[in-house]
């Protein structure tokens, strides 16, 4: 069976982590618990989950000529993601992520792009043709909106599925917007997008109507613990999430996203790919980090297993179909 061929354009960070019982307010210094330095950034993240659900994967993005960069990509090796077209930035650092996490899981996160900044719209024109032969291209936004914007043009020209994780957020255009296939934001994401904010299933409809209108495929609206919202033209669905005791949520999103990318490749409907996607972004959850905490295949097999569920329905691979609406 052909693996998936995805492409993902984004970031690669190294994370310096903090646990504390709770969040320090302004102007206080607090005891943390423990000190971690874990691979991430939502580029290799969301690169990792895909490629532990089982795809082929070609991440592009830029590390710089560090110790961090020299780590980062030899875990990149490690897990399988192919890094040909991850490039060294002379003279410059890593893209890094400062992580508070609390007792309760939950974090604050505040990158340093570094490296990841440099990638140019001249970088995706070199490497389109990872783009134009791959069956979905996935971005997110900790790389420059202007090479993000190409790298999904040049998707859109030739046919390539969009799926689209404006994350850290910033203004999108309409015209960019109309190109995404599939666009995936938290509550805090929706309501700077839409204008709309989102605190519940009935705020999250009329944000997912608000984005449909501009011109955006399927929106996924990610409502952490309590789930997801899907939203076409014309139809919409709310998935529960899987109850799990949290541990940490960074790279839930970004799990959900891999795992999501993985089940359309692999020619699950966008619900079903949904369904394996919350529950590989839960058990995320259950473990600290984040590429540390990013599951396998079998095992989100197992953990849907365990939960009662019957995976055959899941675990069918049939070839990938160019338009996933069509089924
Ligand atoms: O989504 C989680 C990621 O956000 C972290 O790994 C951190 O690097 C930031 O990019």
């Amino acid at each position: 069976m052909n693996k998936p061929r995805i492409t993902i354009v984004g970031s690669i960070n190294m994370d310096l982590v903090f646990s504390t019982s709770r969040m320090p307010a302004v102007g206080e210094t607090i005891s943390g618990q423990e000190f971690h330095q874990i691979p991430g950034g939502k580029g290799a993240n969301q690169a990792v989950a895909a490629v532990r659900q089982g795809a082929d994967v070609t991440l592009i993005g830029r590390v710089g000529d560090d110790h961090f960069g020299d780590h980062l990509l030899a875990c990149l090796i490690q897990d399988g993601v192919d890094i040909s077209h991850v490039a060294r930035q002379v003279n410059m650092a890593t893209g890094v992520a400062g992580i508070l996490v609390d007792g309760e899981g939950h974090n604050s996160i505040v990158i340093t792009p570094g490296a990841n900044q440099t990638l140019s719209v001249a970088d995706i024109d070199a490497d389109a043709a990872m783009i134009e032969s791959a069956e979905l291209l996935v971005c997110q936004l900790e790389t420059s909106l202007s090479a993000v914007t190409r790298a999904i043009e040049i998707a859109q020209q030739s046919g390539v599925p969009v799926i689209f994780n404006p994350s850290p957020m910033q203004p999108l255009s309409a015209e960019l917007l109309r190109m995404v296939d599939f666009l995936i934001v938290n509550e805090t994401e929706a309501s700077q997008l839409s204008g709309v904010k989102v605190q519940d299933r009935e705020s999250a409809e009329f944000a997912s109507v608000r984005l449909l209108e501009r011109g955006v495929g399927v929106v996924l609206l990610t409502m952490g613990a309590h789930g997801v919202f899907i939203a076409e033209q014309g139809a919409s669905k709310f998935i529960p999430a899987v109850a799990v005791e949290a541990v940490d949520t960074t790279a839930a999103g970004d799990t959900f996203t891999g795992a999501f990318a993985v089940g359309l490749a692999r020619g699950l409907s966008v619900v079903d790919a949904s369904v394996v996607a919350q529950y590989a972004a839960a058990l995320t959850v259950t473990k600290f980090g984040a590429q540390t905490s990013i599951p396998l295949r079998h095992e989100v097999h197992q953990f849907m297993t365990s939960r009662g569920v019957n995976i055959k329905q899941y675990a069918k691979a049939r070839h990938y179909e160019k338009n996933p609406f069509a089924q």
